[in-house]
């Protein structure tokens, strides 16, 4: 079992928290959603979010990205309000990756775009990219013609393209097979070995014991249990 969280008490000594939740709560057509939520993200760790269907974690993910406003409390981002500039260090892959109706390279040329980086640096860095997903062989292809698990791992790549500091996923192997699922964990694993701070829904106990170095678990609308996924249950 993971640790009982007292409500309202500090969570988890982060000593320098890249991202922090303090008191947060959302509300939306008169229902508290989430409430009070204390949370600290260190630099480098993988949490995991574990919870039933419902309890917030989705909302939890988009407030922390800061695609939605809180009701109550406050997301900071190395100790300072989210801003615009903090929102562009991050990003966020959903279960079902929206893809443009372009090639595979196109994709990540679209988003390399953004950066405004050099034509050259751009086309190294877009086959780098093509590389690390496995998807070299693939990139001239329509991008939504891929299986499930190339858009994914295309959708990751693409979320990667813009160096994030930290990436948000949103059981982003739900619907993906068993081999499938291993390789975007791959390529999660990889991208925080290279420095990638990983914050990670996942319905699968499993997956968060292979991925997590750290989990909290969701109920209602508040944080539940913390602790290191060794300590997760077996039976989630
Ligand atoms: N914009 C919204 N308006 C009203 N209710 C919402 C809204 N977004 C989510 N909810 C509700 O909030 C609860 C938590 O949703 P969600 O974060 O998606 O759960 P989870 O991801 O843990 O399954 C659910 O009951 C959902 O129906
Ligand atoms: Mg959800």
């Amino acid at each position: 079992m993971l640790e009982r969280c007292p409500p309202s008490a500090p969570k988890a000594a982060v000593a320098e928290p890249l991202l922090a939740a303090r008191g947060l709560g959302y509300a939306a057509g008169g229902r508290v959603l989430l409430q009070d939520i204390g949370l600290g993200v260190a630099p480098g760790e993988r949490l995991m979010v574990l919870g039933p269907n419902g309890a917030g974690k989705s909302l939890l993910l988009r407030l922390l990205h800061g695609l939605i406003a809180p009701a109550t409390g406050a997301v900071l981002w190395r100790g300072r309000a989210l801003d615009a500039a903090a929102r562009r260090a991050q990003a966020m892959v959903f279960q079902q990756p929206v893809l443009l109706r372009r090639s595979v390279r196109g994709n990540l040329r679209f988003a390399l775009g953004v950066r405004g980086l050099g034509r050259r640096a751009a086309a190294e860095r877009t086959e780098t990219l093509l590389a690390e997903a496995g998807l070299t062989a693939l990139a001239s292809q329509p991008a939504r013609r891929l299986s499930g698990g190339e858009q994914q791992r295309l959708a990751l790549a693409r979320a990667l393209a813009t160096d994030p500091e930290v990436l948000f996923l949103d059981e982003p192997t739900a619907s993906l097979d068993p081999t499938a699922t291993h390789r975007v964990e791959e390529m999660v694993r990889a991208a925080n070995t290279r420095g990638v701070t990983i914050v990670m829904i996942t319905h699968d106990a499993g997956q968060a014991r292979r991925l997590g170095t750290r989990a909290v678990f969701l109920d209602r609308g508040r944080l539940a249990e913390e602790g290191p996924v060794a300590a997760l249950a077996r039976r989630r």
